[in-house]
């Protein structure tokens, strides 16, 4: 029978905020709905999720460490960290499990700070400005499922 996959979906700080946090950028759905949407988007596809935020750096460090022989995909939205972290890249190398980073909002066309990601040097695929979509389709493409485009609805 086949292994069921398991993914695990990180988001970095401050999108514990989603809802609140400048909604003209990130829209008025809250964390909890981002949560809600990826669970139901996991249990359609069969899949085991684990959805994690946290504001630290370091937590976020340990948690791609701990997933080494536990999960087949990463999905992250580093955040900010995005933008700053060589740890977060180094421990994606480490682990090598196959990830995608995804951002809510069009990075590309923001400030020339947020042209950095140092994650993406190690991941598969980035998907921008398609809101909570891009986590969808991030793990579709995980799966192997399409080219990673969520069906429209
Ligand atoms: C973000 C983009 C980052 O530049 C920013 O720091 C975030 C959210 C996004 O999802 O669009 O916190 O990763």
């Amino acid at each position: 029978m086949k292994k069921t996959k398991k993914i695990l979906v990180l988001n970095g700080p401050n999108l514990n905020m989603l809802g609140v946090r400048e909604p003209e950028l990130y829209g008025k759905q809250t964390y909890r709905d981002l949560v809600e949407a990826i669970e139901k988007h996991a249990r359609e596809r069969g899949v085991f999720v684990t959805v994690f935020q946290s504001n630290s750096e370091a937590v976020l460090v340990t948690k791609i460490q701990r997933a080494l022989g536990i999960y087949d995909g990463i999905v992250i939205n580093p955040a900010a960290y995005t933008h700053t972290s060589v740890a977060l890249l180094d421990a994606l190398k480490a682990v090598a499990i196959p990830t995608v980073e995804v951002h809510l909002s069009d990075v590309s066309r923001r400030e020339d700070f947020r042209q950095i990601s140092y994650v993406r040097l190690a991941v598969a695929k980035t998907i921008m400005g398609r809101g909570f979509d891009g986590y969808l389709d991030a793990m579709d493409f995980l799966l192997g499922i399409g080219d990673g485009e969520s069906e429209e609805s």
